[in-house]
């Protein structure tokens, strides 16, 4: 667990990328009393970000976890940023881009020239290696990987990732701002999937093949391990959440990275993926989310 008291001269800190990731990093910061310039390159996502925290910060103060006050100071620290040079005042960045190294390379490389020299870079890359993603940065020992999960709001854990030449001021800075947001941390060394991943997608990618070998339907694998594993969600349900294309990446990532054929993407997951029903955010992966409740698609 980090401690607060180290990283509370952290006053504002950019996100770039406003995706699923990204709005709920901004949402978590912003009600922290933390600053946050929130970047994507679609102005479209911005706004469509905006109005995601909008609605998630509410079902907050539903529940009685945030007061109407919070909500809109909260609300009022989330700034769209028109471009990169709006980071310049920033305490550290938390890049959330898509998951391709060559757009996050990018990025680093738009944004240092802009950025102040003490200002520490976090990526919240899911498998791609930290190091690599440093060491073609300006600042090595200021960059680290920041894991959340998603709904970032409700999940409790950060997983926090030390490149090879991360310095310990760094790690205690960024331990200490996951505190502030009230997350627990866990350490993971720079491995390919590092911890969360490295467990989490081959069972995904095993109830894929159980279902592809037919031993279950979607319907059977899903209730076999929510009912009898106590998962809050079937790992195909949960499958479709993340998002198929995310899976698959991670899969390649393990397999590439490992070389074990344990980590094969199972034929059936590569399908899904060629046909575009990628999940929940293309309205079908293998539910049908056209339909309420959403139907197997199998
Ligand atoms: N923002 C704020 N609050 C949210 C929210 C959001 N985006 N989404 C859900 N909530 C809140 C709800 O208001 C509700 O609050 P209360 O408990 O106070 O009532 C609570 O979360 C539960 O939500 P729901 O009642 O709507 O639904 P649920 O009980 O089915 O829970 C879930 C939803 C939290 C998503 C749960 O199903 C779950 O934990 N699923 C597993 C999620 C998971 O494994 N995530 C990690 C994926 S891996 C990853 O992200 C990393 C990677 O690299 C791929």
């Amino acid at each position: 667990m980090g401690d607060p008291a180290d990283a509370a001269h952290i006053r504002e800190v950019g996100v770039i990328g406003a995706g699923q990731m990204g709005n709920g990093i901004a949402h978590v910061l912003a009600l922290a009393g933390i600053e946050v310039p929130l970047y994507d390159a679609k102005p479209e996502a911005l706004t469509r970000a905006l109005e995601t925290i909008g609605r998630n910060v509410d079902r907050q103060v539903a529940k009685g976890l945030v007061s109407a006050e919070a909500r809109e100071a909260a609300l009022r620290r989330i700034r769209p940023a028109a471009g990169l040079a709006d980071f310049s005042r920033c305490d550290a960045v938390i890049e959330a881009a898509t998951e391709k190294e060559d757009i996050k390379r990018a990025i680093f490389a738009g944004l240092q020239p802009h950025l102040r020299e003490d200002c520490l870079l976090a990526t919240n890359t899911s498998s791609l290696s930290v190091t690599r993603l440093a060491a073609a940065t300006d600042r090595p020992a200021r960059f680290i990987g920041m894991h959340f999960f998603n709904p970032v709001p409700v999940m409790k854990l950060v997983e926090i990732i030390r490149g090879i030449a991360t310095d310990d001021a760094t790690y205690r800075t960024v331990a200490g701002l996951a505190a502030r947001l009230g997350k627990e941390t866990a350490l993971a060394e720079d491995f390919p999937g590092f911890m969360a991943n490295r467990i989490l997608m081959p069972m995904i990618n095993e109830a894929v093949y159980t279902l592809y070998e037919g031993v279950g339907t979607i319907e059977a694998i899903d209730t076999t391990m929510k009912l009898g594993c106590n998962h809050p969600m079937g790992p195909l349900e949960l499958a479709d959440f993340i998002g198929l294309d995310t899976c698959l990446s991670i899969m390649q990532v393990l397999l590439d990275g490992l070389s074990d054929t344990k980590y094969r993407p199972c034929p059936l997951l590569v399908k899904y993926v060629e046909a575009g029903w990628l999940g929940r955010k293309t309205g079908r992966g293998f539910y049908d989310y056209s339909v309420t409740p959403p139907r197997p698609t199998r």
